[in-house]
């Protein structure tokens, strides 16, 4: 199985197109911004500082992120084919992550337009168990049951980072510090560019890339 990255900005759809990967083929899903909302759910002092970094809308500094991988990277489950997702969020992140054993077989760059992440962000609700994203502004996206996933059963919630305000900053961060990446990755020959702003092509496109 390969490994992946997913490149995006927020609300592109990583997350979702992630869980459908794990849920059909078995992959691992790697969420960046899963792990450091799971270190604010348990209160201690670092999530606290965790969270208001997130919700200034810019990045958590590159140490903290390094030590986070590295530790993730060790677990067993990694050998199924990983999705990276969140990271690497700029060009010293990507740097280091070729430092590491993990190989990178395609990174997948997915585009939509900023008024639809925008729409996409403002109407999110996600899973505080599983995270699993829902939302209230598109049918297709909608839970079975109102305000509860359909995997897990849990009550939804909002994000604190899923405002308007937030969004414009995350937005802002990731084109200084993401975008660059791209041609990080453009410039090693595996980046594949895809349009994200369709559900179902947007998955079919990510497997015909796993496929090739
Ligand atoms: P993170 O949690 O990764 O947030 P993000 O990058 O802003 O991305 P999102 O999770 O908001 O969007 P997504 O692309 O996953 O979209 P989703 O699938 O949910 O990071 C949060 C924070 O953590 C960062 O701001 C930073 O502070 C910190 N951080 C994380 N990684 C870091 C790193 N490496 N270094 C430093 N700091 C780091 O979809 C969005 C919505 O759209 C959902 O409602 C969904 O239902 C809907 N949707 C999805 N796909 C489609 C589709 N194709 N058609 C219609 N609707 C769709
Ligand atoms: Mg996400």
């Amino acid at each position: 199985m390969k490994n992946i990255i997913l490149i995006a900005p927020p609300g592109a759809g990583k997350g979702t197109a992630a869980k459908e990967l794990v849920d059909n083929l078995n992959m691992v899903h790697i969420s960046v911004g899963d792990l450091l909302r799971e270190e604010v759910k348990s209160g201690s002092e670092l999530g606290k500082s965790l969270s208001a970094i997130m919700q200034s809308g810019k990045l958590v500094e590159d140490e903290l992120i390094f030590e986070i991988m590295r530790k993730r990277f060790s677990e067993p489950d990694i050998q199924n084919g990983i999705i990276l997702d969140g990271f690497p969020r700029n060009t010293a992140q990507a740097i280091e992550l070729d430092k590491m054993d993990t190989k990178i077989d395609a990174v997948i760059y997915m585009n939509v337009s900023r008024e639809i992440l925008e729409d996409r962000i403002v109407g999110r609700i996600v899973c505080p168990e599983c995270g699993r994203g829902y939302n209230t502004n598109n049918k297709e996206m909608m839970p079975k049951v109102e305000n509860t996933c359909d995997k897990c059963g849990a009550t939804l919630i909002k994000r604190k980072d899923d405002t308007k305000e937030v969004f414009d900053s995350r937005y802002n961060t990731y084109l200084e510090e993401t975008e660059p990446v791209l041609e990080y990755y453009r410039n090693k020959g595996n980046l594949y560019n895809i349009d994200s702003t369709n559900k179902d092509e947007t998955y079919n496109r990510i497997l015909e890339i796993l496929e090739a």
